[in-house]
């Protein structure tokens, strides 16, 4: 077994679980919960998504930490090594590959998103420095940075140049710097916001449109669409968590870590949602069916009015960046780190190859919102298809995947002293059976169901 990876090593418990934390926490719990949650009708769809989070999240987030601690590798050579140990077919590091793509095309429009964020930091610091004007009609503001090309493609450029950046330095000086000063000023100004949407007024509306299920809204739709955004805000099911699993020591429990993780993660999407809709109401804006801008077009009017609230809309946008770059910077690890160990590149010329690639394709994004408009893929515009096929089929067929490795192929010893040897006899069974049959066949049927097998 090999108690290090050559990529370095985190140097503490408390550094993985910031940076995975850091992976976790991003645009999927700020940007997209709200705007999926008010799009998939409230209460019912966070239900289901809150299970997923439980009966499927967890046990592959579990998965992908064992596997890359154990494989001390990128996930490709990782998948591989193992599956040779345990005597399986080579073809496992198909699952790493697969991964790869998902993570390319994740991190093509996610930038494109990260970019918006940045934009809107950059407005405020104009309102707030530079005396320009406020932003009086937010959903005017939000239309026109989306009909310009050229703004966007800066943006999207600008972040995926920070990515980058981050990558190339490696572990311990990239990754684990960036994650500990960014991470913990994310979590105090969520806390304000919700402060101030508790003043608002609406806050037990909003309450209520979270968490009181309207049942009739559930559909196969509706449940893709919640799994795919479990896979999606803990990053599970492309092999990122696999990634920085194998920077983790030996010695830190993981199901300790696991769940601390998805604890977390879990309270900042509620936290987000909590915070943002009782301000989306209290504005009139209708919290269903609010689309991909709604964070864009609702917090603005909050800002305008707030003390302080250019100040702050400047901070939470920049936040939000950031929060969205500790994500991103796990989206480039694992090919970054596979092209490190398979060829004599260095890291800041494979980091820097990918992410150019990626930029290039994250321009079909950016076109979608303007000038390819009118062109869909199966009723979707071009990014919300690459966001669909990545996130909602992608990461659970890859998290279908690495549950029946771990549950299957790598042996009960193997997985068990990962997990925790002194864990009780019931508690690693119940893992090991909810990871080999449950959490696949729940998968099986979700998946079956967009394909119209069910
Ligand atoms: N979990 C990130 C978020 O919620 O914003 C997005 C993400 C990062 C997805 C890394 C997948 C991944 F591998």
């Amino acid at each position: 077994m090999q108690t290090a990876s050559v990529h370095g090593m985190w140097s503490s418990r408390l550094m993985f679980i910031m940076a995975a934390t850091g992976s976790a926490v991003g645009l999927g719990n700020i940007w997209r919960f709200p705007y999926i949650t008010s799009d998939n009708g409230g209460g019912a769809f966070v239900l289901v998504y809150l299970a997923c989070i439980l009966l499927v999240g967890l046990p592959i987030l579990f998965s992908e930490i064992i596997i890359g601690r154990r494989g001390r590798m990128s996930p490709i050579n990782s998948l591989r090594e193992l599956a040779r140990d345990s005597g399986a077919s080579r073809a496992w590091m198909g699952l790493g590959w697969m991964g790869v793509i998902a993570g390319f095309l994740i991190l093509s429009f996610y930038s494109v998103v990260a970019g918006w964020t940045l934009h809107y930091a950059w407005l405020y610091f104009k309102q707030l420095f530079l005396g320009a004007e406020a932003i009086a009609d937010p959903g005017a503001t939000f239309g026109a940075l989306l009909a310009n090309p050229g703004e966007l493609i800066f943006w999207h450029g600008v972040f995926m140049v920070m990515t980058v950046s981050v990558v190339a330095l490696g572990v311990e000086k990239g990754l684990e710097r960036a994650v500990s000063i960014l991470m913990p000023m994310l979590f105090v100004l969520l806390l304000v916001l919700l402060g101030y949407a508790m003043t608002t007024g609406h806050f037990g509306e909003a309450v209520g449109f979270l968490f009181k299920p309207d049942w009739s809204s559930v559909n196969g739709g509706m449940i893709v669409t919640a799994m795919g955004q479990a896979f999606f805000t803990l990053s599970l099911g492309m092999c990122a968590i696999m990634a920085y699993g194998a920077y983790l020591p030996s010695d830190v429990n993981i199901p300790r870590v696991g769940v601390a993780v998805a604890a977390t993660d879990t309270s900042v999407a509620l936290i987000a949602g909590l915070a943002i809709f009782p301000i989306a109401i209290s504005f009139g804006i209708d919290p269903e069916g609010g689309g991909a801008g709604f964070i864009f077009t609702s917090l603005p009017l909050a800002f305008n009015e707030m003390t302080w609230g250019i100040a702050y809309g400047m901070a939470f946008f920049l936040l939000l960046s950031v929060a969205a770059w500790t994500s991103s910077i796990s989206l480039l690890e694992p090919p970054t780190a596979y092209f490190v160990e398979s060829s004599n590149l260095s890291r800041r010329t494979i980091a820097l190859i990918i992410a150019a690639l990626t930029w290039a394709m994250g321009l079909a994004s950016v076109f979608s919102l303007n000038i390819w408009s009118e062109v869909t893929i199966g009723g979707k515009d071009i990014m919300s298809a690459i966001e669909y096929v990545a996130a909602d089929i992608m990461l659970p067929v890859g998290g279908l995947l690495i549950a029946i490795f771990a549950g299957w192929v790598l042996s009960n010893r193997i997985t068990r002293t990962e997990l925790d040897e002194n864990m009780p006899s019931w508690a690693y069974s119940t893992w090991l059976w909810i990871t080999r049959v449950f959490t696949p066949l729940m998968i099986l049927v979700v998946i079956g169901g967009i394909l119209g097998v069910f």
